[in-house]
Order: structure tokens, then C-alpha cells, then sequence
């Protein structure tokens, strides 16, 4: 039997309405099998946060279908997507988005706790330990977001991100507020959940060191993929 694909994308068109239509994505097909990092890169403009924000059922595609683990998510209604994305999908953008009055560990914690019961909140703290670990981030839980560093903030992003094991992360260019010394601890780290935990990331960048570091390099360019590159 042929293995399932973890996420298949077929005749994906995405058109922006405004005062003139904008065509953000062009008949992309994309199938890519579960457990690698993969990256989508490309210039500004080029359509990777819509393709991205399509693929996590943020964002809904003019034509084409979406599927991620055999789930039509381009068909599932508010409600649905809502559900299936707290389970399956973790997202982490350039800005982290803590919440300033809130510690560290209540800003991973509560995003996960709305499909939740209480008796979930033992198991989550669990996790977070876990987690914390391999993030580097046992230190800082009780500390609130102001006052840990920007290398730190993002770690906290990715610990939140991950909190329901997702089969799929999806980051929006996450080093893009970065030095060079925290891209590449976040990075890393992104490769060693995903050895760990075999948890797939798809890495949205237009750093080429980046893209060149993932299993395949999804090259796009005004709405469309112009070549797949195979790393390894
Ligand atoms: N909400 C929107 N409304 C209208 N046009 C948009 C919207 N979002 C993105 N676009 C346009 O779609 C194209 C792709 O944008 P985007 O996916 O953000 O690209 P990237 O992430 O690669 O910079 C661009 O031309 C952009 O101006
Ligand atoms: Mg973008």
C-alpha cells in the first residue's frame, strides 16, 4: 500500500479581492510525506505567508483542495477548523504574540487549554516540563515576557507551539527578528524536535542557509512553485 502523504495540496489558487484582484498563489500541487524539515522560501511578495496561513486552515483557498493527514481542511467549516488545527497544527510566527500580563507558563499553557478540561491542565504542565527542557527554558516559567530576551521569547513561542504535539508545525519566518546567534539556536532546535518527537515543520524563510538545511527547499515565486529542491 502507498504511504499516506502527511499533506497534499492540489490546484491550490489563492485570489486577493481588493480594488484590484491580486493572484497570491497559482495552481500550486505539493504532496510531502510526515517527519522532515521542509522550508518554503522565496521573496517578499512570492505568496508564502498565504500559502502557509492556506495550509493551516487560516486562511481559505479560492480553488483547490487542502489536506492534511487525509482531513479536507478546505472543506471543514469554523468550528471544525478550529478544532482540528488546536489538535494537528502548531503555528509560530515572527512575532511571538505573548501576552505581556501573563508568565511564561500560563502563555504556553492557555491557548491549549480552550478544547480542554481541568483535569488536561496536570497533564499540560507535565508537558511543559518536558518540553522546557529541550527548549532551555525551565528558568524562565514564572518570568513574564518583558523580561527574558528575544532568543528566549521565541523558544517560549515554539513550547507553546508544540503543547498539543501537533503532527505539523508551521513557522512564519521565525528567526526574522533574530541575531544570527538565536536563528541558529532556533533552528537547531526545530531539528531536534523533529528528531525527537518526528514532528514535521515547514519553515517559511528567504534565508538561503536555512532553506539549504531542509529536506526539500519549495522554491516560489509570484504565486508559484518554480522548483523543488532535494537536500538530502
Ligand atoms: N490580505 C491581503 N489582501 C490583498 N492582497 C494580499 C493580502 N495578503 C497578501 N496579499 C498579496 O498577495 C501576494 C503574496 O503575499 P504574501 O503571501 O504575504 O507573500 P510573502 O509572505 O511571500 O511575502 C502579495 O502580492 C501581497 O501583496
Ligand atoms: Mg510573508
Amino acid at each position: 500500500m502507498e504511504k499516506e502523504k502527511l499533506l497534499k495540496i492540489k490546484n491550490l489558487t489563492k485570489i486577493y479581492d481588493g480594488k484590484t484582484e491580486t493572484i497570491a498563489l497559482k495552481n500550486i500541487n505539493l504532496e510531502l510525506d510526515g517527519g522532515y524539515v521542509y522550508s518554503i522560501y522565496g521573496q517578499s511578495g512570492s505568496g508564502k505567508t498565504t500559502l502557509l496561513n492556506i495550509l493551516g486552515g487560516l486562511d481559505k483557498p479560492t480553488e483547490g483542495e487542502v489536506y492534511i493527514a487525509n482531513e479536507e481542511i478546505s472543506k471543514l467549516n469554523d468550528r471544525e477548523l478550529s478544532i482540528f488545527r488546536n489538535k494537528k497544527i502548531g503555528f509560530i510566527f515572527q512575532f511571538h504574540y505573548l501576552l505581556s500580563e501573563f508568565n511564561v507558563l500560563e502563555n504556553i499553557i492557555m491557548p491549549s487549554l480552550i478544547e480542554s478540561d481541568f483535569k488536561d491542565l496536570r497533564v499540560k504542565k507535565e508537558k511543559v516540563k518536558e518540553l522546557a527542557k529541550i527548549l532551555e527554558i525551565e528558568n524562565i516559567l514564572k518570568k513574564y515576557p518583558d523580561h527574558i530576551s528575544g532568543g528566549q521569547r521565541q523558544r517560549v513561542a515554539i513550547c507553546r507551539a508544540l503543547i498539543n504535539d501537533p503532527e505539523i508545525v508551521l513557522a512564519d519566518e521565525p528567526t526574522g527578528n533574530l541575531d544570527s546567534k538565536n536563528t541558529e539556536i532556533v533552528i537547531d532546535l526545530f531539528f531536534k524536535l523533529n528528531k525527537i518527537r518526528g514532528t514535521t515543520f515547514i519553515i517559511v524563510t528567504h534565508n538561503e542557509n536555512i532553506a539549504n538545511r531542509c529536506k526539500k527547499k519549495i522554491m516560489l515565486k509570484d504565486g508559484e512553485i518554480i522548483k523543488i529542491e532535494e537536500n538530502y
